[in-house]
């Protein structure tokens, strides 16, 4: 059956619904290119308008899906688990939690990508890790599963490749922030991938996508659906993104990080964060085991070990320094009352941290660490932030995406709490 492009964006437009097979044939025909670029933009805009209703959502993630291969873990003696982040500043948690999982028992495949903007790309943090490689053929990545537990590295191309050319459509005509083209657009990738069960850590706050907490949780609920609804078994926790997590954002410096994580130590959000979330992978991977006793014990960092070794990288070479270093002082005494996630991740990025469009280089040695946190009390002309990079002329607009990123009170502050809601229903 064929239709009329114009026909089903004027109906999408004007608030109607899509029917089934209408929604396989756009999909597929754009991702052929027989829909034009022009054509499905409009259709995003009007999708971001108008929404999608649950039965729609549903027939487009799973036209999402049928346009690439469909991964199979069914092979592995280990139950498959897998997270998503949706993405934040000193968002580093899949480093340690990975292994961590693994280290209980579970097989964690977590196809990852590089970064765009302000939060950071896992595989580029990795990749600061001298000889570690993020390219893996399905047969390596399956071999790895079986034998460390866990693998990061690139999602190949032929997962949803309707979703990697509509999110770069998404991205440049201001259709991104929808929540019916995010569940799509993450859970068919997660879907595809063939993990058994999912955890999403939905994040929300000043630092995240979804800045207010009623888009989180719609978010949150929406995915939670279309990843039961595919019998995948997924929970949600929505998390808070306002202050930057643990005391680095960066790429080589958030591996030193994880590391400091696994070996028992680290900032206490990035260790809270971590077992919230290996506890609820675990429990849906039908695992009875306690994450912290893997932290505790050195099983998760033998993992991580072989899990950095199996992919061609060196646990022990020391990680790259950056050539240039300079600290922000505190300009006044007082408690500190907020960190602001997104300036510090504009910085680490102006830093050179991150890349401004895809394909561009990455600095290993690049990023912001900090040295105080929200409740802690400071003296004026104490450090608060050290730059890093390899070129110091960035220096400068670096700090000016700092101006005002901390506020100060005189009284003591309650710390709010990371974990703000579960989610494991639509
Ligand atoms: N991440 C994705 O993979 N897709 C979106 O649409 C937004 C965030």
């Amino acid at each position: 059956m064929s239709y009329d492009a114009v026909e089903l964006i004027r109906a999408k437009r004007d608030g109607g619904t899509l029917g089934d097979e209408a929604i396989e044939w756009l999909v597929r025909n754009y991702t052929d290119g027989l829909v034009t670029a022009e054509q499905m933009a409009a259709m995003a805009m009007a999708i971001y308008f108008r929404g999608l209703d649950p039965r729609e959502l549903s027939t487009w993630t799973a036209a999402m899906i049928g346009t690439g291969e469909r991964m199979d873990f069914s092979s592995l003696s280990r139950p498959t688990v897998d997270k998503h982040s949706t993405g934040g500043v000193g968002d580093k948690i899949t480093l340690p939690l990975a292994p961590l999982v693994a280290a209980c028992g579970a097989a964690v495949p977590q196809l990852s990508g590089r970064g765009l903007g302000h939060t950071g790309g896992t595989l580029d943090k990795l990749e600061a890790i001298p000889g570690w490689r993020a390219e893996l053929s399905n047969a390596e990545m399956l071999r790895q599963l079986e034998t460390v537990g866990a693998v990061i590295c690139a999602a190949g191309s032929g997962l949803a490749p309707a979703d990697k050319k509509l999110y770069a459509l998404r991205d440049v005509t201001g259709t991104v922030e929808s929540i019916p083209m995010i569940s799509a657009s993450i859970m068919s990738k997660k879907i595809a991938e063939g993990t058994a069960a999912l955890v999403l850590d939905v994040k929300t706050g000043a630092g995240a996508f979804m800045r207010r907490r009623e888009d989180a949780t719609a978010l949150a609920r929406t995915m939670v659906g279309l990843g039961q609804a595919a019998g995948v078994e997924t929970v949600a926790l929505v998390t808070a993104m306002s202050t930057p997590l643990g005391r680095s954002a960066g790429n080589a410096v958030e591996v030193a990080e994880s590391v400091e994580v696994l070996a028992g130590g680290g900032p206490s959000d990035v260790v809270e964060l971590t077992l919230a979330l290996a506890r609820e992978m675990l429990a849906c991977a039908g695992i009875d085991a306690d994450p912290a006793d893997a932290l505790a014990s050195g099983r998760a960092m033998d993992t991580w070990r072989a899990m950095i070794a199996a992919q061609g990288g060196d646990p022990d070479a020391p990680l790259p320094v950056a050539r240039h270093t300079e600290t922000v002082a505190a300009d006044q005494e007082g408690v500190l009352a907020s960190m602001d996630a997104m300036a510090v991740g504009l910085a680490a990025w102006r830093l050179g941290a991150g890349r401004a469009k895809q394909g561009d280089p990455v600095q290993a040695a690049a990023g912001v660490t900090w040295h105080v946190g929200v409740g802690d009390r400071v003296r004026k002309g104490d450090p608060l932030f050290t730059l890093h990079t390899d070129t110091p002329e960035r220096f400068d607009r670096a700090r000016q995406a700092l101006d005002g990123a901390v506020t100060y009170t005189a009284a003591d502050v309650v710390v709010p709490p990371l974990v703000l809601e579960r989610i494991d229903r639509p």
